[in-house]
């Protein structure tokens, strides 16, 4: 395909090639090197400025950042926040309700839950939600221009710094305390690059499954699953992996480089070209899912790659499950009667960022 710079990766849909292209450590998902197929002039120059993370880099670098917060994200650990979370969807629940019949699912419920949650784990005050979603959103906006992107970044770093500098005087039971910490020991992390990680995990943390979240349950009704789900509730988990599956937030696919000539399905790629493994196309290949485009909350759809695969694979997959599933129950055992209140076309719809998915969602009951 061709880029906005002419550039022209290669293009990967099929989930057979994909999930092995994956595994392969010949391909590098190292902003720095060159031919990464950067989706974006703003993303191209932001990158220069910004701090890399290690969704950004190779192993071993990527491994020893990537460890540092595994025990933060194990399922376990997600399992014992999982009370806490349903009560986060009760009292969003309670306070989308109070009087009235309509609103927005997205700026009400799907956007706060998720944001709510990280804020928590990361020991970041949720009461500053606002001064970061704006600019989070800035950051993942690939039509806007250069030079905002990288003001946004520049404040969110210079936020997250200053979060990371309090913490070290005055730790608290939190992931930002625990990293700012381990900096001491020799081989850890600089001051600079705690707050890439923390960065990293406020955008990663939040966006991502509010967009999946809505999308999600507008699937459900366009699809007639929302009444199924209702009427049998032990689907919940079954619906959450269907809906990752049929509903891609993740636009523009997986960004990679070739580190050296190798071959993806068949098709010669040369040292220094970019791939994009699409993995919304990945989720609908009829080779792996039979009738892909149909929404049935009844399959196995574990095989999808919505968090994709290998040693990338989404760090907070735990998180997002247990959210994902928590937001489901409690919208069908308070809202089963939720409707969509608009017709699709009037939908606002998020196109041009590396998060695709919804502005608003207006809902009625
Ligand atoms: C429905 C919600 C989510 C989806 C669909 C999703 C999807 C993904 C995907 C596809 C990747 C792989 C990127 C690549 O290979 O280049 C990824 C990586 C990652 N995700 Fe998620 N994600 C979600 C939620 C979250 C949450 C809640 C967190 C928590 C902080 C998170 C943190 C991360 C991190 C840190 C990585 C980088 C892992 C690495 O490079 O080793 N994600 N995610």
């Amino acid at each position: 395909m061709t880029l906005w710079d002419g550039s022209r990766p290669w293009l990967v849909t099929g989930h057979s090639d994909i999930r092995t292209a994956l595994r392969d450590p010949r391909l590098s998902s190292d902003v720095r090197r060159h031919g990464f197929p950067f989706l974006s002039a703003a993303q191209a120059e932001a990158i220069g400025e910004a701090l890399i993370t290690f969704i950004r880099m190779d192993p071993p670098e990527h491994t020893l950042q990537r460890r540092m917060l595994t025990q933060e994200f194990v399922v376990k650990r997600m399992e014992a926040m999982r009370a806490q979370i349903d009560a986060t969807v009760d009292t969003l629940l309670d306070e989308m309700t109070a009087g009235r019949n309509e609103a927005d699912l997205m700026q009400a419920f799907a956007l706060p839950l998720p944001s709510i949650v990280i804020c928590h784990m990361l020991g970041v005050p949720y009461e500053d939600h606002s001064y970061f979603q704006e600019r989070s959103q800035m950051v993942q906006d690939t039509t806007a221009a250069p030079q905002d992107v990288n003001t946004a970044l520049g404040e969110l770093a210079r936020y997250l710094d200053r979060l990371a500098t309090e913490k070290a005087s005055a730790p608290g039971d939190d992931i930002v305390s625990r990293i700012v910490a381990g900096q001491e020991v020799p081989g850890h992390l600089g001051h600079h690059e705690v707050v890439g990680m923390a960065l990293n995990l406020l955008i990663a943390g939040h966006e991502t499954t509010a967009n999946q979240i809505a999308l999600g349950v507008l699937a459900l009704h366009r699809n007639g699953q929302w009444e199924k789900l209702v009427a049998d509730p032990s689907l919940v988990p079954a619906a959450v992996e269907e809906t990752l599956r049929h509903q891609s937030i993740v636009p523009t696919g997986l960004q990679r480089v070739a580190r050296e000539d190798m071959e993806i399905g068949g098709t010669a790629i040369k040292a220094g070209e970019g791939v994009l493994l699409q993995i919304g196309a990945a989720n609908r290949d009829p080779a792996t899912f039979d009738d892909p485009d149909a929404l049935d909350i009844g399959r196995d759809a574990h095989r999808h790659m919505a968090f994709g695969f290998g040693v990338h694979q989404c760090l907070g997959q735990p998180l997002a499950r247990i959210e994902l599933q928590s937001a489901l129950s409690g919208l069908i055992r308070r809202l089963p009667g939720l409707q969509i209140v608009r017709p699709m076309a009037d939908l606002d719809f998020r196109h041009g960022g590396n998060i695709y998915g919804l502005h608003s969602l207006p809902v009625g009951w």
